[in-house]
């Protein structure tokens, strides 16, 4: 195979985005757009060379080497079982799934097709900040890591959120709130930095009415190195400050990334510190597409394995019962 003929299914918001990252690689080609909602279908046929499809079954037809499953979390397991036992390659959006159950089933199907790919798109593995970061901190540049945090704090856009009922604002449909969703793209850097979590304490609060799950999140994630970062989440109801998304602590220095996509290392050479690269959110997503891609066409293993993701999901629901128990509560 030397073109990839890829099917967005679900061709919401961010569909949208994956659609303008697609059009950076060379040897995949979106052929069809399948949603429930013809319009939704219809206007991203109008981005990419895409047919318009309402089902699968259509796309399949039609002609489809892969598909990407971008649909509400609480339709991953159903959708992205269909899609896995047609035997085409699958890339799922993040989380894998509400529940650890859900997510262990969706891998069995995975593992009937284990000559397919099967990715789970978590873009933050791709986020060139982090993979600066990261690759400074391998080398030794704060030497061994002490603590760190991290922040997000975001508001509510009709992108994400359309309207009152939109289904991230259901509990059931989204699984909680932002620890499951949004916060996966911050709690997987940590993970990559700083190995796997073993248990989290956590308060969340409910700040935006509307939402059934959590909109603040404020959390003690210790590793299993025993070290341990902040990790703070916030849908805000108003005006959001600039906040360096993470700072990593070590005997040495520190590394900050700031929420503009500046790396700066603070090693002692100048107090103000030295920025050691720059880099940008969105070209994360161009990172999964090139992953993705060369798995499926040149056999090449994914930078992270799908299993890998059940970390942010577990971390995710410890959180929940951290923030009911009130006390630590174990990732795995
Ligand atoms: N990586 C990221 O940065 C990021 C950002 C936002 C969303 N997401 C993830 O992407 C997924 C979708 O989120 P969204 O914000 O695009 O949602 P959305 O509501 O904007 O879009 C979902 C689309 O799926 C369609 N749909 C529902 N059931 C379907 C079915 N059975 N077959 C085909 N289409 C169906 C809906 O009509 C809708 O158009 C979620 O898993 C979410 O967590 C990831």
């Amino acid at each position: 195979m030397r073109e990839l003929r890829l099917g967005l299914v679900g061709c919401g918001a961010i569909a949208q985005w994956h659609a303008r990252a697609l059009k950076n690689l060379s040897r995949t080609r979106v052929t069809a757009c399948i949603d429930v909602s013809p319009e939704r279908a219809a206007h991203l046929a109008s981005l990419t060379e895409g047919t318009v499809c309402s089902t699968i079954d259509e796309a399949l037809k039609i002609g489809v080497d892969a598909l990407a499953i971008l649909v509400p979390h609480h339709l991953h397991e159903e959708v992205v079982s269909k899609a896995l036992s047609a035997g085409v390659h699958v890339a799922l959006e993040k989380p894998m799934a509400p529940s650890v159950e859900a997510c262990e089933k969706i891998l069995a199907v995975a593992a009937q097709y284990a000559d397919r790919v099967f990715m789970l798109t978590e873009n933050a593995q791709y986020w060139p900040e982090v993979l600066i970061a990261q690759e400074l901190i391998r080398n030794g540049a704060i030497g061994n890591i002490i603590t760190a945090r991290s922040w997000h704090n975001f508001g509510i856009t009709p992108e994400f959120y359309p309207s009152a009922d939109s289904w991230r604002f259901q509990a059931a449909q989204a699984g909680g709130g932002v620890a499951i969703d949004t916060g996966s793209h911050w709690m997987r850097p940590l993970r990559m930095i700083l190995g796997e979590i073993d248990e989290v304490v956590a308060v969340t609060a409910r700040i935006q009415e509307k939402m059934q799950g959590e909109s603040l999140v404020r959390a003690l994630c210790k590793f299993q190195s025993g070290v341990v970062a902040s990790f703070d989440v916030m849908l805000a109801t108003g005006a959001v400050a600039l906040q360096p998304h993470f700072q990593f602590t070590g005997t040495d220095g520190e590394i900050v990334i700031s929420a503009l996509g500046e790396v700066r290392l603070f090693d002692g050479t100048d107090w103000q510190g030295t920025i050691v690269g720059n880099g940008n959110y969105m070209d994360s997503y161009i990172g999964v597409w090139k992953d993705f891609e060369a798995a499926v066409l040149d056999g090449t293993p994914l930078a992270a394995d799908a299993r890998y993701s059940l970390g942010e999901v577990r971390a995710a629901l410890a959180i929940t019962r951290s923030s009911e128990s009130q006390r630590w509560e174990k990732v795995w």
